[in-house]
């Protein structure tokens, strides 16, 4: 009997980066544990920052992590990323540049996500809450989240996804943040696994090809 496509796929190696409290990072864990457990497995977690929740999440999932001392350092980052053999690397709320010689090595095979529908409210100095007090500020009526592959600026690379928000009457940074929040939580998953099983790829034309399906979604998640 032919076994299913998945079991003689090796699933892929999955590493992250993260800054923050790591929520993204917990959606990526369940997925991967639950409906994306045949694509691909988080093997390596780390921080620049030492106290990060990121970190807390990775030690009670018994997954191997490290706080990067300096996120500048190529040569440091690229040891440990073959040191787990990682075959992805996700960007889950980190603040850092990631080296161009990582950005290299990871063509095609590095990730972001931002709160906003890039190439609006992205950019140099564009994350947290000061990208929903621009939305706000601006008067947009739609924002979202994007995922996309990283190149050597911040929020530069092709796009791989977007999920769109709506901007409501009364919203603070705070409520829509939270909003968007729960839409990257949505999509992050879903698209590293489309881009881990090659359903979604960055072309050798710098464009990228595949759509990553949101399954059950309503058009705009409320
Ligand atoms: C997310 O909004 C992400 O888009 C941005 O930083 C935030 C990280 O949140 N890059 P968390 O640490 O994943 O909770």
């Amino acid at each position: 009997m032919k076994a299913p496509t998945a079991l003689l796929r090796a699933r892929a190696r999955i590493a992250i980066l993260a800054s923050g409290d790591g929520s993204n990072l917990q959606a990526l864990l369940e997925y991967f544990e639950g409906p994306g457990r045949d694509v691909a497995s988080v093997v390596w977690i780390g921080s620049n920052r030492a106290e990060a929740g990121a970190l807390v999440r990775a030690r009670a999932a018994g997954i191997a992590n490290d706080v990067v001392a300096d996120p500048d350092d190529a040569t440091e980052l690229l040891t440990r990323l073959r040191a787990v053999r990682a075959d992805l690397l996700v960007l889950a709320g980190y603040l850092k540049l990631v080296p161009a010689a990582v950005v290299h090595a990871f063509h095609g095979r590095l990730l972001n996500v931002h709160p906003s529908l890039l190439p609006a409210f992205g950019g140099d100095g564009m994350y947290g809450m000061r990208v929903h007090e621009a939305v706000l500020e601006h008067g947009a009526k739609v924002t979202g989240a994007t995922v996309h592959f990283v190149d050597e600026h911040f929020d530069r690379g092709a796009i791989a996804a977007q999920w769109p928000v709506s901007v409501r009457d009364g919203d603070t940074p705070a409520t829509l943040a939270e909003r968007v929040l729960r839409a990257e939580h949505l999509l992050l998953p879903r698209t590293v696994a489309a881009v881990a099983s090659g359903a979604v790829r960055l072309g050798a034309d710098g464009r990228v090809h595949g759509e990553v399906p949101m399954p059950g979604l309503p058009d705009i998640p409320q």
